[in-house]
Order: structure tokens, then sequence, then C-alpha cells
């Protein structure tokens, strides 16, 4: 299994970093095969999975349960789960109890944390006890309600400035790695000139040490337009819509079942 110190290997190494969603034992299990290095248990469980508007509304139990059914497939391998909005905020105390029950309950081998300067504390306090945690700036979906949308970040010098504090001090703070969402490239370059520690982008452009998407995102079974930052490296519910069409019309005209699907 690789660990915190396989991925700073990996950055050293220039050795690109992928990283991908998963929900469940079928997508863990596929991410798995596909020789993914890292899966996050993302909370955009609640925009894909749970149909949601926005990640807000996912609860820390639901988390642990998915994180869990991941973790049946992926029993050794590196998974972070995603700490959902308010199980980290109130207090560092708190956050650390927090992100031990996800360890304990889920078997996830790290959380992730949107937030800056202002968590770095938290950040601290998590580590120091043994437990890996990803950091996430730029545009963090948790903030939705006061950015009022998913809008670009870092595109003015003072922005960029705010990223690379940031991004400092969660480093100092003991993160192993950083995600970086929705910024220029020049802004995550900035970034990522200022520490060490290997950076993962989305919508972040070229030169991030890695990438991760939303697993149904990358495989284009989601029913609207991705973001501009997606590719869609297929087009599996097109696949799957038409599989189930020939099932369909293969009970409607009585060729299924066959005589192979039929016990003797
Ligand atoms: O919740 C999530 O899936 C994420 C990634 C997109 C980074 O935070």
């Amino acid at each position: 299994m690789k660990g915190t110190a396989d991925f700073i290997k990996m950055k050293l190494d220039k050795e690109k970093i992928v990283m991908v969603t998963a929900y469940d034992y079928i997508s863990a299990g596929i991410a798995k095969e596909a020789g993914i290095d890292i899966v996050l248990v993302g909370d955009s469980l609640a925009t894909t999975v749970q149909g949601k508007n926005n990640t807000i509304g996912v609860t820390l139990e639901e988390m642990i349960y998915h994180t869990k059914i991941v973790k049946s497939a992926l029993t050794d391998f590196f998974v972070v789960c995603d700490m959902p909005f308010m199980s980290y905020q109130v207090s560092s105390e708190q956050a650390l109890i927090n992100a031990g029950r996800i360890l304990k309950e889920s078997g996830a081998n790290g959380v992730k944390m949107e937030g800056g300067e202002l968590i770095a504390k938290t950040v601290k306090k998590i580590t120091e006890t043994g437990i890996p945690v990803v950091a996430h700036i730029g545009l963090m979906p948790q903030f939705i309600n006061v950015l009022g949308g998913y809008k670009v970040q870092g595109r003015i010098e003072s922005q960029v400035e705010r990223l690379v504090n940031d991004a400092v001090s969660l480093e100092k703070a003991g993160a192993f790695m950083i995600v970086l969402e929705a910024m220029p490239e020049e802004a995550a370059l900035s970034i990522q000139s200022n520490i060490s520690i290997p950076t993962i982008g989305i919508g972040a452009g070229r030169y991030t040490d890695g990438q991760v998407l939303v697993f149904y995102d990358a495989v284009g079974m989601l029913d609207k337009k991705p973001p501009k930052f997606v590719k869609k490296f297929a087009d599996s519910r097109t696949l799957i819509v038409n599989a189930l069409k020939s099932y369909k019309e293969e009970v409607k005209n009585g060729s299924f079942p066959a005589e192979e699907n039929i016990y003797k």
C-alpha cells in the first residue's frame, strides 16, 4: 500500500499522482483495477450519488458509511475521506474527534479538509495525532453560500497571495498533500513554488504534481454538462443506457432469457 511518504517521493521523482473519487465498492474496485494511485471519498458524494445541489448537506455518518464500503474493495490502498461541512469547523477538539471516528469506523487512511490558514491549527492537531491530512484550497465547495456559485479563484494578485499564505500555513501544520481547485495555472504555479508537499489539481492547469477528478465526471456518467476542467474519458452513460435499452427490447421480444440463461 502507498503511504504519505510514497506520494512525496512521487513528487520528487516527478511522477504525476492520479487521484479519483469513489463512493462504493464497484467504483473503488474499478479505480484500483485502473491503477489509480489514491482514492478520495469526496463530499461530492452529495452532488453525485445523492443528487443534491451542493455538498453542504452530506453528513459525517454518510461519509463514514460510503468510505467503509469503498475500503471493502480497497483494503490495501490509501483512501482519503472528506470531512463534511460542520464536522471540523466548530473546534479543533471536535475536528479531532470526528477525524478519529472516520479512521476508526471507516478504515480510511487520511482525511481531507477545505480551508486555509484559519484551519491550520486544526490540521496541526489532527496530523500530530497520526492522522494524515490532505488540505483543499482555491474553490472550496463548502463555501458555496459565501461564493454565490462555483467561481474560479486566484484571478487577482491579492487572491494569489492569500492562496500562497494558506498553502504555506497548511504545509507547516502538517498537511501531506494539497488539492488546488479551480484557479489559473499561474496561481497554482505560485503556490507550488512556495511549498514542498504534492499539489493535486482539479481545474488548476497542467503543472500540479497530480490531478483529481470526480469518478462520474471522468467516466461520463452524469446527465449534465460538466465544468470546463473536466475531460470525459468515456461516454459510459450512453453505453449503459444502450445496454438497458437492449435488455428491455429483448425481454419485450422474448429473446431474453435465452437457452443459455435457463436452469436445467
Ligand atoms: O468532494 C470531492 O470530490 C472533492 C474533489 C473534487 C477534490 O473535493
